[in-house]
């Protein structure tokens, strides 16, 4: 058919950046956690920068008590990932609520939930079984109220331990991992998950408490409410000595200072003390793209391990073609991170049993856009935003976001597209059973020449066997 005829050739360079200034081993390590602590903020339901901004927050508190430089090197990484574990107890969230997990998880942020009384009151009646019928809302209402307590420490514990153990991942130190883990504790020894108190919280998990907050209350409600709340919460949720150091910054007009940059991320970049600048080399890249996967595969149990499989089935095809040893690990760092936007689709969109809505398919919609305006803020990225921006397209124009067509999409895209939908297909969906792979693969080939590349789709069914069962984590860095 014609539309599969006018597919780029093999020879064809994939337009992989090559050589300085694009090569990775110029990039910072510091260039793609900024970026990508983007994609962590659409799941906490926070606006995109929400992170960066708590990062600049966090690092003027600790230079203002004096932090030495590893430290401060140290502790700018945590405040990048203190989310790292977001996505974790996302499907657990939303079936405890019953509701839209992301817009109960931006809300929580800006709520007192230690104190029993209207304003937790108001924040359970606004955000759980939204959508159920009255009956149903006031058991669910019951049932949340009951095991509250015991909820939000399994929660915030999920949460917890998960971001650590992806800092690690990543290969930071200890010291970033357990500041990660002690987020949610509080200085009157009434958080989560071990009900630390007072200095027994690591200093850098008190700081990124109080700049985390700080940042919430600073864009929805403004400066002096932000610094109202840090009043408030002296002594309870916050080190006393942190927020004085916060009412010294604010009052020399330090505190505040261009946080409302349009050029933010580049100012975030800039923080990272220079003594401590890390570069990213092969490994590392590789550490952070399959540190990222796990951060998306965890959204929802349905999509336990896709990013992984969609690499391997990647992989494979490209190997089969031919593809030489640098395009096959861009094609496997960008299949690890093709679904990053879809951290910011809720989890009663991503595990609903049935059929979606026309507006729920609009949100669906959008998350390859989001991949895609998040990777391209990596210099060094752009290709591969690219790439992971069409991972939805097809080569008769029918796909999303921008419906592009064969003459649009590079052999790259037709890869991911092929491997996406194969991993998709042999993997359990909320609707229905995994398929047996040869089932997959027939489904696949009938969407050959018209949607999907038939040369991607001959190498996978000869190959398909080889690869990894769905659910089972391949865990290694190639
Ligand atoms: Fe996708
Ligand atoms: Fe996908």
């Amino acid at each position: 058919m014609p539309v599969a005829q006018s597919a780029a050739p093999f020879a064809q360079p994939l337009g992989i950046p090559q050589g300085p200034p694009h090569s990775p081993s110029v990039i910072r390590v510091s260039e793609i956690i900024s970026a990508l602590s983007y994609a962590l903020d659409l799941t906490e339901g926070q606006p995109m920068g929400h992170s960066v901004r708590a990062c600049m927050i966090g690092m003027r508190i600790g230079r203002h008590l004096g932090l030495g430089t590893s430290d401060l090197g140290d502790l700018y990484y945590a405040l990048l990932l203190k989310d790292a574990g977001c996505s974790s107890n996302s499907s657990r969230l939303f079936h405890t609520l019953n509701a839209d997990e992301i817009r109960a998880k931006g809300d929580v942020k800006t709520t007192d939930w230690t104190r029993v009384g209207w304003e937790s009151l108001q924040y359970a009646v606004t955000h759980v079984a939204t959508g159920a019928p009255f009956l149903e809302r006031v058991r669910t209402l019951v049932r949340v109220a009951a095991k509250q307590q015991t909820e939000s420490c399994e929660l915030a514990r999920i949460r917890c331990e998960r971001g650590a153990s992806i800092a690690r991942l990543m290969g930071f130190p200890e010291w970033v991992a357990a500041a990660i883990h002690s987020l949610d504790e509080h200085w009157n020894g009434r958080g989560y998950p071990d009900g630390l108190r007072g200095k027994d919280i690591p200093l850098f998990s008190r700081i990124m408490l109080l700049a985390q907050t700080l940042e919430v209350f600073l864009v929805n409600r403004g400066p002096e409410a932000a610094l109202d709340v840090a009043r408030q919460r002296s002594g309870r949720w916050f080190d006393p000595e942190l927020v004085q150091a916060v009412e010294s910054l604010a009052l020399m007009g330090r505190l505040w200072r261009d946080l409302d940059s349009a050029h933010i991320l580049s100012d975030v970049i800039a923080l990272e003390p220079e003594e401590r600048q890390v570069m990213a080399d092969e490994e590392t890249l590789d550490r952070i793209c399959l540190a990222f996967a796990e951060v998306i595969d965890a959204k929802s149990p349905f999509t336990y391990r896709h990013s992984n499989g969609v690499a391997d089935a990647a992989v494979t095809i490209s190997r089969g073609l031919g593809l030489s040893a640098p395009e096959i690990t861009f094609i496997r760092r960008v299949s690890l991170l093709h679904d990053l936007g879809k951290l910011g689709v809720s989890n009663t969109i991503l595990e609903k049993p049935g059929k979606l809505t026309q507006e729920e398919f609009e949100v669906v919609k959008k998350h390859p856009y989001h991949s895609y305006e998040i990777l391209r803020r990596i210099r060094g990225f752009e290709e591969m935003s690219r790439v992971a921006g069409a991972h939805h397209e097809r080569l008769d124009g029918s796909g999303y976001f921008r419906r592009w067509n064969a003459d649009q999409l590079s052999l790259p895209m037709r890869i991911v597209a092929v491997a996406d939908v194969y991993d998709a297909l042999v993997a359990k969906r909320p609707y229905r059973d995994a398929m047996p792979v040869e089932t997959a693969l027939d489904i696949i080939r009938k969407e050959t020449p018209r949607a999907l590349d038939p040369r991607c789709y001959e190498v996978l069914a000869s190959a398909a066997m080889n690869l990894p069962s769905p659910g089972l984590a391949s865990g290694t860095v190639q």
